[in-house]
């Protein structure tokens, strides 16, 4: 009589994939609560050979192979990746369900075919008529990209070794299942399993591989974060469903630099690449001043953007007050309530207090402090703030006007939206000597309300 073997199991996080052999309610490793999942731990079918011994050199004598990389054609997306596609560069592209990111990748993919390049799309999603049908809607013609629908990963890997392709796109990650493991496809095993694999065989292919991977608000089965450690480069496409406007960023990139971002819009016939993203967010800006609009002169990356902020405060009625915040962390808008109730003796417990981005945009750079502040006052007062001001500034918890960083930009950007006058922290304002437009400096909240009129 056989004995069945013991499986054995042990529980992994869903959002940073560290294993613990015990359940527990929050994960040791990234403190995240209820995220962890039992799953089996894989025994290992086959042994690896001895690998032969790496070879140990002078760092003064190593050479760098410059290899040149592969563009799109797509500006704000080659940005994104450092540039340029290198081979064996592995990409993981994240975004919650319907974002986009699906559209992206084939315009990409077009991109990358009209060079001349051999590009293998495996989906594990959609059938190949419903590829067809985006590609005629996003006008690909796709004369050098191959298609398949495949989730088996040892398929996957039997295509792939072949190297016939330079550039592999898996869409998505979280679709892939191993035979070897018992475990449901998305799940951390079988993600972690199937990206080790293609980023292997990628490297030593020396194609570009390009992992599609699903991310939900409450925190998906095997998120993308399990990979990121995994990948050279990490791209996020973000934005708000509701909102026609996309934003790529990279949060990690080997070969470049992650300052920088891609904006696009979602049109009808896919992604429109964004080249005056100031444009976009002053939409109905000034066609008819308002109290409570503000504009707000922001880097996002190493770009400025000029975004319209807006607030309405109301009296509150018996309830607590209501702070909702779209765009911007609701607990910075609390603090900066409490910055203006202390200092400017303003009465805000006594107040709802709604503010939103024009655009959809999430914003977290600092500089929005001091324009918000300016916005929900004017709304308070119901003053209309002149249209032609434009604000920048970080407010400290003692009120004090601190200096943001990129000050030419954001002053050159706004001089270029036809803008005529900046108010700015005067530890910014005392190092220019460029003014295109009228600058006035200010030190603290409270000289910033009155100058702003
Ligand atoms: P998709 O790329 O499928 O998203 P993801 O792969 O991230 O899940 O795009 C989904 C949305 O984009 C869908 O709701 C329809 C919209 N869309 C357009 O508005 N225009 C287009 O040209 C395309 C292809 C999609
Ligand atoms: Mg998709």
């Amino acid at each position: 009589m056989t004995v069945p073997r013991k499986v054995k199991t042990a529980y992994y996080c869903s959002q940073c994939g560290a294993q613990h052999s015990k359940w527990q309610g929050q994960c040791r490793e990234c403190a995240q609560w209820n995220c962890l999942i039992e799953e089996r731990v894989p025994t290992r079918t086959t042994r690896g050979g001895a690998t032969p011994m790496a070879v140990a050199q002078r760092l003064s004598e190593v050479t760098i192979d410059r290899q040149s990389g592969f563009t799109s054609g797509i500006v704000e997306f080659d940005r994104v990746l450092g540039g340029q596609l290198l081979a064996g560069m592995t990409v993981l592209l994240g975004g919650e369900p319907g974002i986009g990111k699906s559209t992206l990748v084939l315009q990409a993919a077009e991109g990358y075919s009209q060079q001349g390049l051999r590009v293998l799309y495996i989906t594990g999603e959609e059938s190949l008529p419903q590829i067809k049908r985006r590609a005629d809607r996003l006008q690909v013609r796709g004369d050098n990209i191959t298609v398949v629908n495949c989730s088996s990963l040892e398929q996957i890997v039997d295509r792939v070794a072949t190297n016939e392709h330079q550039v592999v796109i898996i869409d998505s990650v979280q679709t892939v299942a191993s035979e070897m493991f018992d475990s449901p496809p998305g799940t951390v095993a079988q993600v972690r399993e199937a990206a080790n694999k293609l980023i292997t065989l990628a490297k030593s292919g020396g194609w570009a591989l390009f992992l599609v991977g699903h991310v939900t608000k409450e925190g998906m089965v095997a998120g993308p974060k399990v990979l990121e450690h995994m990948v050279d480069t990490v791209v996020y496409f973000e934005g708000d469903s509701s909102h026609l406007y996309r934003m790529l960023r990279a949060t990690k990139n080997r070969f470049g630099s992650i300052a920088e971002i891609g904006l696009f819009e979602m049109a009808e016939h896919g992604l429109i690449e964004v080249a005056n993203p100031s444009s976009l967010f002053l939409t109905g800006h000034s066609d008819e001043p308002r109290s409570g609009s503000v504009v707000a002169g922001i880097v996002e990356g190493n770009r400025p953007i000029l975004v319209e902020l807006q607030a309405l405060v109301t009296a509150a009625g018996y309830s607590n007050p209501q702070r909702v915040a779209g765009g911007i962390d609701n607990k910075r808008l609390s603090l900066l309530l409490a910055i203006l109730e202390k200092r400017c003796d303003y009465p805000m417990a006594t107040n709802d207090v709604f503010v939103s981005v024009a655009g959809g945009l999430k914003l977290s750079e600092p500089g929005i402090d001091l324009p918000l502040l300016v916005a929900i006052v004017s709304s308070l007062l119901n003053r209309v703030v002149d249209p032609k001001t434009i604000l920048v500034g970080e407010v400290g918890l003692s009120g004090e006007v601190r200096p943001v960083t990129m000050i030419d930009r954001r002053i050159n950007e706004a001089a270029r939206m036809g803008f005529t006058r900046m108010i700015l922290p005067q530890a910014n304002l005392d190092k220019l000597t460029d003014r295109p437009i009228d600058l006035t400096g200010v030190t603290n909240l409270q000289q910033a309300l009155e100058v702003v009129g």
